[in-house]
């Protein structure tokens, strides 16, 4: 059995904008040439070293396990609190979640948002003379994380005194550059380099996921693992074969002609449901562009959302069945799950009911997904299938790989450049400006008095 499947079966019941009927094999005519020279192009990008993400979990393993060896034989550790955000904590926190949370190592706390009541919970559930602070940052400079890791560090030090607050603190950031490696370099905190030709969303695959996912005891060579037999089919296929081209060209096509904006991944696996917040980060960062590489206004995306299985049939299915058709469902499904329960055999069972006697959770869960997958498709709404043999992590790295790679052949059918994001940057100045930046003071202000200026309604509940 493969570690993952694609089945876009679900797909051919879309009634594009011409009347057609979206079939698989009339979009494979269409974009076989433009995905061949996608392909080239990103595989292009990795020869010159511009681009990381196929090859940047082949190096580096020997000297995450070394240190994880070296950590753990010269100090008591029992916790590590991981400070970092979207690309930075995302993908780590999601293979994590895949295990329950707890592989056998550290235990572990992924701490994103600067909510103080949540982070005072977290700091409350960890014992802090055996906690590693591991804390991740590309760039040095993001408030959120570096905010947090400075209270965390001022504990570590009034505490226990520099010399062992320093032994308990890894950063993981830009191999020469940056503010934290400068902290780093003058506090003696151990430090990983996160690849320059790797973008943060595309960093799960460097120490950025791999180490905390080492020291909480995650099997991550057998993850490396699933993630190369991805590299090795996307390099060995034929276009038509690719997996991850063909599930690229599904997802603009739908976009291109059937109008679908929204993809919506559901997954039928509570342990899965973080791999789906991972997914949201990838696929509306790299693909919502307002510009193409020539510089024109293209205003695109896919707009990524997510609901679990069978939760959200009893919540979300109903508008995906009947209201606007502008949504693909792309349904996860894990074929074995490591614990399952019967439904007994016993007296008094209602009549209408019956036939669930003696029959697993697991299958109820497939029947249910099947269920609801053919009625959206009888309503004409696209859909598909990731199968995941089992949560173990060659599955797991598989799908991570094929998502990075399917956002990367998106970006170039698209024709933008899918590795930055300058959206979020205004933004990001205006918070440091109304904080006292003083590089960035005078477009706070402005941007406070365009406010109070503006119509804007603001409602004050009394
Ligand atoms: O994909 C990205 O580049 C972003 O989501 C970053 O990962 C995120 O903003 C965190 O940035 P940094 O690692 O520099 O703290």
């Amino acid at each position: 059995m493969a570690i993952l499947e694609y089945d876009a079966q679900g797909l051919e019941v879309t009634p594009l904008q011409d009347g057609t009927t979206f079939s698989h094999a009339n979009k494979q005519a269409r974009w076989n040439t433009l995905l061949e020279s996608a392909k080239q192009s990103i595989f292009r990008a990795h020869e010159t070293g511009e681009l990381g993400f196929l090859t940047c979990f082949q190096d580096g393993l020997d000297e995450m396990e070394a240190f994880s060896t070296k950590l753990t034989s010269s100090q008591t550790l029992t916790h590590q609190l991981v400070l970092g955000i979207g690309g930075s904590s995302l993908g780590a926190l999601a293979i994590l979640a895949t295990t329950g949370g707890d592989a056998g190592g550290l235990k572990t706390v992924f701490s994103e948002n600067i909510d103080p009541v949540s982070f005072h919970r977290q700091l409350q559930s960890l014992p802090l003379e055996t906690t590693l602070v591991v804390v991740i940052s590309k760039s040095g400079t993001t408030i959120e994380t570096m905010s947090k890791f400075w209270i965390v560090y001022n504990m570590l030090v009034e505490n226990f005194g520099e010399e062992q607050a320093a032994k308990q603190v890894v950063a993981i950031t830009d191999p020469e550059k940056g503010s934290l490696r400068k902290l780093a370099l003058e506090k003696g905190f151990h430090t990983f380099g996160v690849p320059p030709e790797v973008g943060g969303r595309f960093s799960v695959l460097t120490p950025v996921g791999l180490l905390p996912l080492l020291l909480a005891g995650y099997d991550i060579r057998a993850l490396v693992q699933g993630a190369q037999s991805v590299v090795t089919h996307i390099k060995e296929s034929r276009i038509e074969d690719d997996l991850c081209a063909q599930a690229a060209a599904d997802q603009i096509e739908l976009l291109q002609q059937g109008n679908i904006s929204q993809v919506v991944m559901m997954p039928y696996c509570d342990d899965v449901l973080p791999l789906a917040d991972w997914f949201r980060q990838l696929w509306a960062e790299s693909l919502g562009k307002r510009v193409n590489r020539k510089q024109e206004n293209v205003f695109t995306g896919i707009t990524p959302l997510k609901a679990l299985g069978v939760i959200d049939q009893h919540s979300q299915v109903q508008l995906y069945a009947e209201g606007p058709m502008d949504k693909h469902v792309m349904f996860v499904e894990v074929e074995h799950f490591e614990q399952d329960y019967t439904i007994p055999m016993m007296e008094g069972f209602p009549e209408a009911l019956k036939h669930l006697q003696g029959k697993s959770l697991t299958q109820l869960l497939h029947a249910e997904l099947e269920g609801t997958r053919a009625a959206l498709v009888s309503a004409a709404r696209p859909t598909s299938l990731w199968r995941f043999a089992s949560l173990a992590p060659q599955s797991v790295g598989a799908f991570i790989l094929a998502w990075e790679m399917i956002t990367a052949l998106a970006g170039e059918l698209l024709d933008i450049n899918a590795y930055d994001q300058p959206g979020v940057e205004l933004g990001k100045k205006i918070a440091h400006g109304l904080l006292g930046h003083e590089a960035h003071l005078e477009l706070a202000q402005q941007m406070s008095t365009d406010a109070a200026d503006s119509d804007t309604h603001v409602w004050s509940v009394k």
